[in-house]
């Protein structure tokens, strides 16, 4: 099946980029919100985005040319003939059901719906919609910032349609990131790998290892990351990287993936990282970020 027109559940950070990659690549692209101002929002930050691609000279086209693919609206049947839909909306177990659900009395039978989730599992979103459309229900996970990383994984469930599934796929090479092929196992491959990473990293900083500095920079510079772990779980957002934990440690009950008690204790205290102004750095002013007192 050929995709032309892409929809998108979820203007934030995630749908936003989506949205913005998906018309930089030449699809017909249509965003949904909830609300006008968090349309404006996103769409804020797409122009942002695009501002800075095209200060580079990276885009093959003006940025007017891609915002005119890109329609933002409130209501869910604008999405009734998209190819494809892409949910990036709060990482709400009942509430994705409840849109997946809304959705597939009002898409056309061919609509394949992808879910950017980074933890929950597909099947149990999927097993709320009519059998037909199960089959073509998948995972597309990708990364932040979406308009710069490459990867996209796409997330089979045992009920997904092989052909469906190498649909999307070819779509996501279509979007210029590369695909990996994956199964519906929590954390599916990087946030496996990933999310045990950065807890450690926040273990060896409550056990009094080494600094939040010298953590980030031991993982800079000796591995070539672009980021250290502490840096990363700031920019992720640490109530996420939380929330994630949590979900990881139900499903697979294992040490490496709970959530050490500083991590709680911060969310708890309101410090989610940059988009809250403070995390393990204090961005007061966000070129130079001062590393908090922590321990
Ligand atoms: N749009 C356009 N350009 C952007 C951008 C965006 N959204 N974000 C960054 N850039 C550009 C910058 O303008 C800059 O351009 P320049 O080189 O021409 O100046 C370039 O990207 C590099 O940005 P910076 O100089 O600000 O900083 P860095 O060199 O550190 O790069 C980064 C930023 C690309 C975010 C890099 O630090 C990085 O790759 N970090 C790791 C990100 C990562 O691991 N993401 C995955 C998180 S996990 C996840 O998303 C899964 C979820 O389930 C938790």
């Amino acid at each position: 099946m050929e995709i032309k027109k892409v929809g998108v559940l979820g203007c934030g950070l995630m749908g936003s980029g989506i949205a913005q990659t998906a018309a930089t690549a030449g699809y017909e692209t249509i965003v949904r919100e909830v609300s006008d101002d968090l349309l404006a929002k996103g769409f804020g930050g797409i122009e942002k985005s695009l501002a800075k691609f095209a200060e580079k000279g990276t885009l093959k086209e003006s940025s007017d040319q891609i915002r005119g693919r890109l329609h933002g609206t409130t209501k869910f049947e604008d999405l009734s003939d998209c190819d494809i839909i892409i949910e990036a909306i709060v990482e709400n177990l009942d509430t994705k059901r409840e849109t997946y659900l809304r959705l597939d009395d009002l898409c056309k039978p061919e609509t394949i719906f992808a879910s950017n989730t980074s933890s929950l599992s597909i099947t149990q979103m999927m097993s709320v919609v009519s059998a037909p459309r199960q089959q073509r229900f998948l995972g597309m996970h990708f990364f932040n910032p979406v308009p710069i990383m490459k990867l996209v994984e796409v997330i089979r469930t045992i009920l997904t349609d092989a052909a469906v599934y190498e649909d999307a796929v070819a779509f996501a090479t279509g979007l210029g990131k590369t695909p990996v092929r994956t199964s519906d196992r929590t954390g599916f491959i990087v946030n496996r790998l990933l999310v045990p990473y950065m807890l450690d990293a926040i273990r060896a900083l409550e056990e009094g290892v080494a600094s939040i500095v010298d953590i980030d920079n031991a993982m800079k510079l000796g591995c070539g990351y672009p980021m250290g772990p502490l840096t990363l779980g700031d920019f992720v957002g640490l109530d996420t990287t939380y929330y994630i934990s949590e979900i990881m440690f139900n499903e697979f009950r294992e040490k490496r993936f709970s959530s050490p008690p500083l991590l709680k204790r911060m969310v708890m205290a309101g410090l989610y990282g940059r988009k809250s102004g403070r995390g393990f750095y204090d961005y007061t002013d966000p070129k130079n970020p001062v590393p908090m007192n922590l321990v």
